[in-house]
């Protein structure tokens, strides 16, 4: 996990129920259950998710929701739209992709950063 400051550590999540990846995904319960509870209340009436912070075992842990955009779509859009020879470097470096196909505003995973209470 890169370390951003000396008691500061950040990294990404994009937990099982969110299957559609270029890696293999890396999450624990707690992140598993906030990207849940997101994903439900996006879906029920398009509520945004907001930033969760949560204490445990003398850690903060803050998860920044992941979402889809504009930008974002010439790597993980249409496989279709995407340029011959983007789709031709991702097949190479990542055989086993699925990322593809989403959609502006899609609820893609966190950013997550755990900090040591002092
Ligand atoms: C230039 C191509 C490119 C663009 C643009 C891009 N990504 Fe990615 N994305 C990748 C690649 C390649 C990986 C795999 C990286 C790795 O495993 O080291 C990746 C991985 C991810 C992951 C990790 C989980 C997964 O599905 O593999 C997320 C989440 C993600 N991207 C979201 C985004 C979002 C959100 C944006 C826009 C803000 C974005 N990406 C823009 C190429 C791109």
């Amino acid at each position: 996990m890169p370390t951003c400051s000396s008691n500061a550590a950040l990294s990404q999540t994009t937990p099982s129920p969110f299957p559609r990846s270029r890696r293999p995904t890396r999450a624990d319960g707690l992140s598993e259950s906030i990207l849940q509870d997101w994903q439900t209340a996006m879906t029920a009436d398009g509520t945004a998710p907001e930033p969760a912070v949560n204490h445990e075992d003398g850690l903060t842990i803050v998860h920044h929701p992941i979402l889809l955009q504009t930008g974002c779509l010439a790597c993980h859009g249409d496989p279709a739209s995407i340029a011959p020879e983007v789709a031709q470097k991702i097949a190479q470096l990542y055989p086993a992709d699925t990322a593809t196909g989403f959609a502006v505003g899609e609820l893609r995973g966190a950013f997550r950063v755990v900090f040591e209470q002092e």
